[in-house]
């Protein structure tokens, strides 16, 4: 069977670490705090921003994040510094295991979207950069609806931009509240699990399926 894959982008093709050393010339030993707060301010200013129905673009959660941030840790970041951080988060690296896994996948036949919180824009100069745009077949933002993942109406609009349907797409990612969002909505999910460290929030609701990596994908889809 040919699926039409959704895959998320940051965190889960698009590594969002890459701002460590950036942070480390910085913030010094502070790096990794600064960078796990700004992430999950980023997506909670997402998740309010969607209750709210206030939506801005993707990249003003994640300026308005790290601004939270600078406070916290008491940086003084001057404009020029703060600029850096958020051009770094433009070109981030992409994770060692998704250009192989994603050409095995389409070499397979299987259609693979860019499925993102992320503005259509953003995306591509992302993928671009990462060298991976070529691979795609589209992509699909949630600024087309003005809404945030993990509303269904997102998961929704990739089925109609997609011209696909909840048992014949998967939604892949690394983040368990998208995940979480696809399955509730009704499309089977690959939950990318690349630590052990990385914990699935315990709700009841599973994914599909379980993948260390992109690469281990395609034999899943065959089961
Ligand atoms: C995205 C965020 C949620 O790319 O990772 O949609």
């Amino acid at each position: 069977m040919k699926y039409t894959l959704a895959f998320d982008v940051y965190g889960t093709l698009i590594d969002t670490t890459g701002v460590y050393d950036t942070l480390k010339d910085l913030v010094g030993k502070d790096a990794k705090a600064f960078m796990d707060t700004w992430r999950s301010k980023q997506l909670e200013y997402s998740f309010r921003r969607g209750l709210m129905n206030k939506y801005a673009y993707f990249s003003v959660c994640t300026s308005d994040a790290l601004a939270y941030c600078c406070k916290v840790f008491k940086s003084d970041f001057s404009a020029a510094q703060k600029d850096a951080l958020l051009v770094t988060y433009t070109v981030l690296p992409s994770f060692p295991d998704v250009k192989g896994g994603l050409q095995g996948l389409k070499k397979s036949g299987h259609k693979l979207y860019a499925f993102s919180n992320g503005s259509s824009d953003a995306i591509t100069n992302l993928l671009i950069n990462a060298d991976l745009y070529e691979l795609f077949d589209g992509i699909v933002s949630v600024e087309d609806i003005q809404v945030f993942k993990p509303s269904p109406l997102v998961y929704k609009h990739f089925n109609k931009e997609t011209n696909s349907t909840k048992t014949d797409s998967w939604l892949i990612s690394s983040n368990p509240f998208d995940v979480i969002g696809a399955v509730s909505y009704g499309m089977r999910s690959a939950w990318v699990q690349r630590s052990e460290d990385s914990i699935f929030d315990p709700w009841g609701i599973e994914p599909t399926t379980i993948i260390k990596g992109l690469d281990e994908l395609s034999s899943e889809l065959n089961n």
